[in-house]
């Protein structure tokens, strides 16, 4: 498989090593000094693109992979504002979107536990929740993307909260989400039921950033010629 790469930092470099591990070609890498080279002839030397950028610039990229009529496997977190415009440019122009908030087999099984756990959670009231993330301190979006999915999944799954809230008080309608950032850290969440006897926690801590990248191959390799949006539930059958 020929595979653009849109951004070439940390998560670009690892895709770059696994990629060629697994004998896909780079036909293309795009990063911010060459950004005039993302255009249509150069793209359709790939297969594929695969995009972790910045969240000012995901928006824009992914609508030039769907004019360029590649599909495109897209990890940037913190443009969820722009999902729904996006989103309905890969439908009008038939493009190919696929969307992870986190690529990691690890993390989708905590996403899948923590929606079973809120379900059950609504059984016990004497149980309330919060949510913590650590990163590394160049990330740019606070809270994480993947915070972000396990708090709006127990929103849906347990009816005593409504919304959260970033680094507030928790309060029984808001879950709150606190974001630490520390040196190194590739990312940590921890979803924590706590009550007056004990405390349950779900608990994710990446060591490195190869499960991303492997993740997002696999989803370029899933990708290939396919038209349409998908996310990991397409890839995994959770
Ligand atoms: N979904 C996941 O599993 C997952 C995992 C890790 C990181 N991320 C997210 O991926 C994104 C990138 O992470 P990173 O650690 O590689 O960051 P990074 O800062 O190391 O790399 C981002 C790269 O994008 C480049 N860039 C900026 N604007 C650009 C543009 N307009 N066109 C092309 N390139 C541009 C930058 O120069 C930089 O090289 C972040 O949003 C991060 O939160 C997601």
């Amino acid at each position: 498989m020929k595979i653009a790469l849109i951004g070439y930092g940390k998560m670009g470099r690892e895709i770059e090593t696994i990629s060629r591990e697994r004998n896909h070609t780079i036909a293309l890498v795009i990063d911010v000094n060459n950004q005039q080279d993302l255009r249509p002839e150069n793209l359709r030397k790939a297969d594929v693109a695969i995009e972790f950028t910045t969240p000012l610039s995901a928006p824009d990229n992914l609508r030039r992979c769907f004019e360029a009529g590649v599909p495109v496997v897209c990890g940037t977190t913190g443009w969820m504002d722009a999902w729904n415009t996006v989103a309905d440019a890969c439908k009008r122009t038939n493009g190919g979107l696929f969307y992870a908030s986190n690529f990691s087999l690890g993390v989708n099984i905590l996403f899948y536990l923590n929606k079973q756990l809120a379900r059950i959670m609504n059984r016990f009231n004497q149980y309330d929740v919060r949510i913590e993330e650590i990163h590394h301190t160049a990330k740019i979006d606070k809270p994480s993307g993947t915070a972000i999915t396990l708090a709006n999944d127990i929103i849906r799954e347990f009816k005593a909260k409504k919304r959260w809230e970033l680094d507030g008080a928790s309060t029984p309608q808001s879950i709150m989400i606190q974001a630490v950032r520390k040196e190194n850290i590739p990312g940590i969440h921890t979803v924590t039921w706590d009550s007056e006897n004990d405390i349950l926690q779900l608990h994710h801590s990446a060591k490195s950033r190869r499960g991303f990248a492997l993740g997002a191959i696999l989803a370029a390799e899933f990708m290939s010629g396919k038209k349409g949006i998908y996310g990991m539930n397409d890839l995994l059958q959770l």
